[in-house]
């Protein structure tokens, strides 16, 4: 996600714009930008890559006199399409130098419109998908049905595009005059006395006024100093949602949360849909940046993943859908075991890294050695130019946004949806799945992002149920088949963020051991298998609950809304929707990371920085 900020008033814009770029860089820190307009038909565009402190050294060696007027707008990246480099910085301007866009989200389909513009003579100037909507505009506005009238030639351009979209233009014929929109990434308006913001979130102009308009999906906000109006895409009046902020600022860059981690498990429908946007194209799958071939896939007959913590936890997931969708055999392997047990691999081994920070140096070790011995490596990452994806063969992106949490949640369900796409386009390439077969499960992928936000939104029980057990010194978590990978994730969780003792089982292993555990009162929290996709399993595991609870054990059980087998004997039940069994773990895990969060808050424990943890490890 990126942040996006748009001014126009009395004051002067530049200072108001850098201040809520600064407040938003938790959003994305790649790089940063400006554009102003002086008021006398001038637009004066500064952008560097890096830090926003980069951005003031630039701006303070060219002279801030060059950037005065009263209208302006600022975005502060975090890279999707394109190096975090200066010439892929936002705002982005048309080939005359009097329009400006900058952008939050994917354009799904910036490809053909970058060849209908190229065609057209107009010549790019990054490597970008939203330069793609600056051109159009120009163009429309050069010479379309409504050439000359900026609105209306912005309807325009914004009906031509595809994905998910926050944008925010600014034309030097209009000062005084933004127009933003909006499509499935936040935009919201600040309604100022005689001033007027649109931004990302509240935390850009909270200092200035505390009065707020949230866009709905495909609504264009125009704002000018003292007025806004907001439409549909044809024009047609909306309204918005008025609403008053009663944050505070350090709560608002939290988005109102008291933690970012909780924050970031409420953006888990938001990361698994900027995931996958794009990954469908003609009925295809397509991995940006894959540099991998078709036939390099073809080449593949075995998958390696390698990983280390949460992320090996993803690995352990996506192993169940790639053997099923490839029929190829697939080892998880901790990154920081795997090149000491010299493990057997070649050049028809693909090596699978997962990492969100792309900076861990157990899996940094564990590419190097499988490019050592001639593997190919693809990295899922969710940090744009990291080391890992510069030293891999290939690279798919995760787009969660940066995670400012330590303990890592939307990034895992995000590396989830990025391994099954490797798995769809593993079978796509390998032919062990019909093309429409490939399309159905990425759809049913793409209905999950809903499935968890319905998930998100019953999570006061399971946060009551926290709480009751804040006091435990030690919990067990059970699951089978894609169960078991979200059972360890959710020990790990509470390990790391409230300090207790937690393990996962596979449910079936109980017995050859671990049983001797249970004891009165003993917390066990279950991911029951879909009683109708996985029966067998199902009922498998209604005898473990009953095996413990005959032992004292106190069960949860986080099951489908009509399993009336584990409703019958759970002690606390937490239903979650019903999923295609691969995809359970997307939405099974999200009871787990509040549980886990909600006792670590109850047991006064800072959420986003647990004792002893690093956001990213970068030692072996
Ligand atoms: C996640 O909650 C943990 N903080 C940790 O296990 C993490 O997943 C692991 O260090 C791997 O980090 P990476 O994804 O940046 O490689």
């Amino acid at each position: 996600m990126c942040g996006i900020v748009g001014y126009v008033g009395a004051r002067p814009a530049l200072g108001i714009v850098v201040d809520a770029l600064r407040r938003m860089e938790y959003r994305g820190y790649d790089s940063a930008g400006v554009a102003i307009l002086d008021g006398d038909g001038g637009l004066a565009v500064e952008k560097k890559a890096g830090r926003l402190e980069n951005l003031d050294k630039q701006i303070a060696e060219v002279g801030a006199e060059t950037l005065r007027g009263s209208t302006g707008i600022g975005h502060t990246r975090w890279a999707t399409h394109g190096q975090p480099t200066d010439r892929n910085a936002h705002p982005h301007v048309s080939a005359d130098g009097r329009l400006a866009v900058v952008h939050n989200g994917i354009i799904e389909n910036y490809s053909p419109l970058r060849v209908e513009l190229e065609n057209a003579g107009v010549e790019f100037s990054s490597d970008t998908d939203t330069e793609t909507a600056v051109h159009l505009l120009e163009r429309e506005y050069a010479s379309g049905e409504h050439a000359g009238d900026f609105v209306a030639s912005a309807y325009a351009t914004l009906r031509r595009l595809e994905g998910a979209f926050t944008l925010v233009f600014t034309h030097a014929d209009h000062p005084g005059t933004i127009v933003a929109a909006r499509r499935s990434t936040p935009l919201v308006v600040g309604v100022g006395d005689g001033e007027m913001f649109v931004a990302s979130d509240v935390t850009a102009f909270i200092e200035h006024t505390r009065d707020a308009v949230e866009l709905g999906q495909d609504e264009v906000v125009v704002i000018t100093a003292d007025s806004y109006s907001i439409t549909d895409f044809d024009g047609a009046a909306t309204g918005g949602t008025p609403f008053h902020i009663d944050w505070d600022l350090a709560a608002a860059e939290k988005g109102g949360y008291d933690y970012f981690m909780l924050k970031e498990i409420a953006e888990q429908p938001e990361a698994l849909e900027s995931t996958m946007s794009g990954h469908l194209q003609d009925g295809r799958i397509v991995l940006d940046e894959q540099r991998l071939s078709d036939q390099d896939l073809r080449d593949v007959d075995k998958v390696f993943v390698v990983a280390c913590g949460t992320a090996y936890h993803a690995g352990l997931i996506a192993k169940y859908a790639i053997e099923h969708w490839t029929r190829l055999p697939v080892e998880v392997e901790l990154a920081s075991e795997f090149r000491y047990r010299d493990p057997v691999l070649g050049r028809s081994t693909l090596v699978v890294a997962i990492s969100q920070s792309g900076e861990t140096a157990d899996t940094l070790e564990a590419v190097r050695h499988a490019k050592d011995q001639k593997a190919r490596v693809l990295a899922i990452c969710n940090t744009n130019g990291a080391q890992i994806p510069r030293e891999s063969d290939a690279v798919l992106y995760t787009h969660a946004g940066p995670e400012i949490g330590v303990a890592s949640t939307k990034c895992f369900l995000a590396q989830i949806a990025a391994a099954y796409l490797v798995g769809l386009a593993l079978a796509q390439a390998l032919g062990t799945k019909y093309q429409d077969e490939v399309v159905r499960e990425f759809t049913e992928l793409e209905q999950i992002p809903a499935a968890v936000q319905t998930v998100l939104e019953q999570m006061e029980p399971v946060r009551e149920l926290a709480r009751s057990f804040a006091s435990s010194d030690t919990v067990l978590f059970l699951g089978r088949h894609v169960g078991y990978p979200v059972a360890l994730e959710g020990a790990l969780k509470l390990k790391e963020l409230a300090y207790i003792h937690a393990e996962g089982f596979a449910a079936g292993e109980l017995k050859h051991g671990p049983i001797a555990l249970i004891e009165d009162g003993l917390p066990v929290i279950i991911v029951m298998p879909s009683p109708t996709g996985r029966a067998l399993l199902h009922s498998k595991m209604v005898s473990n609950i009953r095996e413990i609870q005959a032992r004292g054990a106190t069960t949860i059980v986080i099951a489908e809304p009509d399993d009336e087998a584990a409703a019958a004997i759970a002690d606390h039940l937490i239903p979650i929707p019903a999923t295609p069994t691969l995809l359970q773990p997307l939405v099974s895990t999200v009871p787990l990371q509040v549980f886990a969060a909600t006792v670590a808050q109850s047991r006064g424990y800072d959420v986003d920085k647990p004792r002893n943890l690093a956001k990213s490890v970068t030692v072996e």
